[in-house]
């Protein structure tokens, strides 16, 4: 990464404002952090930072309360997580602007961590508002941004404060920046792109990008519909994204650079999304016209497999069916134990595939876990991300350096 890190400055005594994306799953009834995934891949920053005795201020989103203060996306729980996983108390400002929290702010003493209330309570910070932003950066002398996962944002705390401090990556955010990197820079081939969830059009600018460095093109999921769909099958009342035409342009262009697409040859189809429901697993020409794909097939889970380990580098985003039914999850966990046995280089885009390989225990097993969903399909889309293009380049000459810090 060309980007400078908190190793390449100084923070001893400083007040250094991170951005982390804590953005965790709760459960709606009881309040419990379900993955705190995204918690413990910060902790290398943070420790980092406390040992060396900087004061160390918090700030994230959680949900999308869309500038409403609302109670359930309160940040208390998830500091109150973290102090459990660092076994040190972890201070929190029910604000993230104002004479409170500068107060707090002033309070803070060297290897002290300060959490700010959610940002996303404020209008201001989805619209990138300067006052925000300033206001925010007032609060340190340094900006970090490990928020790897929100870094295709061009909110308030991910580019605004920038703008006003030295601002530096969060070893987080080198570590997904340097995996992901390795996909386009140089992946060990035969390189498998094995993409599945509803959405087509989330992927094609993907796609796109990484044709002339791919050999397997693996279509499951929701999307698998689509794509079915424009060679002349029936899909019955399966979801279709995007146009047919996007589809069949991206099939064009995949087929004519040499690259092999592996489709779906059966599926498991239902009456309703709704279990319990009438399952069936039926060859792609014989899906009934009043039923929907839920899952891949199984003759197609071995065609997948077969697939994916002729592979030396794999990048996996989106389940293969609607895995969180569990009638319907069978394809999906069974490739993500293939996953993790395969002798190859792989690496999981984050959001729910992420939270599948964490639930099975198999994370641990992967090359590399992004905590990004949509921030991983768009940096592998070859889209630079805000939030990574405002920090300092790593060859930003000492004394523009020295005066940023100033
Ligand atoms: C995510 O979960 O992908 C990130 O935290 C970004 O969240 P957002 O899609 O609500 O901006």
């Amino acid at each position: 990464m060309n980007k400078k890190t908190i190793r390449d400055i100084q923070c001893t005594g400083k007040r250094v404002l991170v951005r982390v994306d804590f953005n965790v799953p709760i459960n709606e009834n009881t309040g419990e952090i379900t993955d705190d995934s995204r918690i413990r891949a910060s902790l290398s920053t943070i420790e980092y930072l406390l040992n060396q005795d900087a004061r160390v201020i918090l700030c994230s989103h959680l949900g999308r309360p869309k500038g409403n203060r609302i109670e359930k996306f309160s940040l208390a729980p998830v500091a109150k997580r973290l102090g459990e996983i660092l076994r040190e108390e972890i201070k929190f400002v029910p604000d993230c602007t104002g004479p409170e929290v500068e107060l707090s702010v002033a309070s803070l003493r060297n290897g002290e961590v300060l959490m700010l209330e959610n940002l996303r309570f404020y209008p201001d910070e989805e619209n990138n508002s300067p006052f925000f932003a300033r206001e925010l950066a007032r609060l340190g002398d340094v900006f970090v941004n490990d928020a790897f996962g929100t870094s295709h944002r061009e909110h308030a705390s991910i580019v605004g404060a920038s703008q006003y401090l030295p601002s530096v990556a969060g070893l987080l955010l080198e570590r997904e920046i340097n995996a992901l990197g390795h996909i386009l820079e140089k992946p060990a081939r035969p390189f498998g792109v094995l993409l599945g969830g509803a959405k087509v059009t989330d992927k094609v600018k993907l796609l796109d990008n990484v044709l002339g460095r791919v050999d397997y093109i693996i279509v499951g999921g929701g999307m698998a519909a689509t794509f079915l769909k424009v060679q002349g099958y029936e899909v019955g009342r399966s979801l279709i994204d995007g146009s047919l035409e996007t589809a069949r342009m991206l099939i064009d262009k995949v087929t004519g650079n040499g690259v092999k697409l592996v489709l779906p040859d059966d599926v498991l189809v239902a009456d309703s999304i709704n279990p319990p429901s009438t399952t069936e697993n039926v060859f792609i020409d014989h899906i009934p016209a009043d039923k929907m794909i839920v899952d891949i097939g199984t003759l197609t889970i071995t065609k997948f497999t077969e697939t994916l380990e002729k592979c030396r580098t794999v990048f996996w985003n989106g389940p293969m069916g609607i895995s969180e039914i569990p009638d319907y999850a069978e394809g999906t966990r069974t490739i993500a134990r293939v996953m993790a046995n395969l002798l190859a280089t792989t690496i999981v885009g984050g959001g729910s595939t992420a939270e599948i390989m964490t639930e099975m225990k198999l994370a641990e097993k992967m090359t590399f876990v992004s905590t990004g969903g949509g921030a991983s399909l768009e940096f592998l889309s070859g889209e630079p991300l805000p939030g990574v293009s405002v920090l300092m380049d790593k060859e930003l000459a000492a004394e523009a350096v020295e005066q940023l810090e100033s």
